[in-house]
């Protein structure tokens, strides 16, 4: 649906240099597809609804570390389908959950290869 229909113009040519499209074979290789819900808000016992603080920071952090776990060794990446809301309801999760990203972890294959890209990192410091 993302490539068919959501994907505008100036983001196809941005992913034009990495080849990359809507065919994604390592979602069906790779040993483990491990998905991380933002909990949204929380639920208490009465079923009322409470607040959680920064959770776009907080997962966002998680992932990071998780990425960096999985790279002793393992491989991942992130993957986000769009749309993604499909996974709550496959994996029985309840509403107040959104996935947030998929990441497939495996041994990378013998012939797996990686683009050499230019990275927009900027670092100031201010004295
Ligand atoms: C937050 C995030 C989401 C991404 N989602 C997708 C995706 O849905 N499909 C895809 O092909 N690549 C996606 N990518 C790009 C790849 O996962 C990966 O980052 C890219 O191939 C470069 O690899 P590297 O970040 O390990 O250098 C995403 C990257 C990030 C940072």
């Amino acid at each position: 649906m993302f490539y068919e229909d959501r994907v505008t113009e100036a983001w196809e040519e941005a992913l034009a240099p990495l080849g990359t499209g809507w065919r994604k074979p390592y979602l069906e290789t790779a040993p483990w597809l491990v998905v991380c819900f933002a909990e949204q808000y929380g639920v208490d016992e009465d079923g009322e609804k409470t607040k959680n603080y920064y959770v776009q920071e907080s997962v966002g952090i998680a992932c990071g570390f998780f990425i960096t776990a999985n790279h002793v060794g393992l491989a991942t990446l992130p993957h986000t389908p769009a749309p993604m809301g499909f996974l709550r309801d496959l994996l029985g999760r309840p509403s107040n959950e959104r996935p947030y990203i998929l990441f497939p972890v495996g041994y990378p294959a013998a012939d797996a290869t990686v683009p050499d890209l230019e990275r927009n990192e900027i670092v100031q410091w201010n004295r």
